[in-house]
């Protein structure tokens, strides 16, 4: 096991939902995004059991792919950086090459020692094709294959062990969804008493096909009446709650996961969604490294910014 992958028990929050004007309800919220400074929330479980997969089958190098501002993609250069393992990106867009400096998320990736390389979007949508993958095994020697989005079956045991034995006794476990691949693995880590309910960061609802590969339980749902128009969109009222939802417990959430997630949340609470009584876990899945790209953009746009 290596060193780093090791942590503390994270904390699980009580939310204070007087302060939001609900009552009648408990929410309690994982901090998974305290796990590791750089590798944190779900990035940390996805890539423990790779990373151990990676150095047992004797690789030097760990390649994986994302967009722009994936969190994916600084968490791979942060711990490849620290583990000791080179790194390459392959990374969405030609366009963005020029702009490396102006990129959080890039610069933070070149400065762990990711190496860089471009594509078109067109070239990145065969990324799975067996063409574009010889490809790549002759550019890059010995490498490990992180898929996008970090999911693979190695990913999901990582992420069954966001929940402990005292979590079985909610009623509800709410987490955001890119993939899918963190909520199949709380999905088969859970009580089928609880239900599962998955805040689509994009649009589309299509990550069930992913989760049921991985579990044959059905005591899940995913909505993406939160996904706010897309995956990365965000809009003046989901900075304000992210603003006020820091302002009220001190905890910062990402625009592009754990505040959709978490707008969702409170929403279905008010809505009534959720049994009356029930007691709601939710996973803060990280992805704070996000903030500072999407700040830029909001700037330039003349729109408030995430404080
Ligand atoms: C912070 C954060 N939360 C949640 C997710 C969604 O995870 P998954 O792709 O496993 O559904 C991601 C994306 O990978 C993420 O970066």
């Amino acid at each position: 096991m290596f060193p780093f992958l090791t942590h503390a028990a994270l904390p699980s929050v009580e939310i204070d939902l007087s302060k939001f004007g609900i009552a009648g309800y408990s929410l309690v919220l994982k901090r998974e995004d305290l796990s590791h400074p750089f590798v944190s929330g779900n990035k940390f479980r996805k890539l423990k059991y790779n990373l151990e997969a990676a150095r047992e089958q004797g690789h030097n190098t760990l390649l994986t792919f994302g967009g722009a501002f994936s969190n994916h993609i600084a968490a791979v250069a942060a711990a490849g950086k620290e583990l000791d393992f080179k790194t390459v990106g392959i990374i969405r867009g030609e366009e963005v090459k020029n702009k490396v400096s102006e990129n959080p998320t890039l610069s933070f990736a070149e400065n762990c020692g990711m190496q860089l390389h471009f594509i078109s979007r067109e070239a990145y949508r065969s990324k799975d094709e067996t063409d574009f993958i010889n490809n790549l095994k002759e550019q890059f020697a010995n490498y490990y294959l992180l898929p996008e989005g970090g999911t693979n079956a190695l990913a999901v045991k990582g992420c069954e062990e966001i929940l402990t034995e005292t979590n079985l006794s909610f009623n509800y476990i709410c987490v955001p969804v890119g993939t899918g691949g963190t909520m199949a693995g709380l999905v088969k880590a859970s009580d089928e008493s609880q239900q599962v309910v998955g805040f689509s960061a994009l649009k589309g609802t299509f990550q069930t096909a992913e989760i049921e590969k991985y579990t044959s339980k059905t005591n899940f749902d995913i909505t993406d009446a939160y996904c706010f128009g897309g995956y990365g969109k965000i809009d003046t009222d989901l900075v304000r709650f992210i603003n006020e939802f820091k302002e009220k417990t001190n905890i910062p959430l990402d625009p592009v996961y754990t505040g959709k997630m978490m707008f969702g949340t409170m929403d279905l609470l008010k809505k009534g969604y959720f049994k009356e009584n029930s007691r709601i876990f939710a996973v803060h899945t990280g992805g704070l490294q996000g903030i500072a790209g999407m700040n830029q953009k909001l700037k330039k746009k003349n729109l408030p910014i995430i404080e």
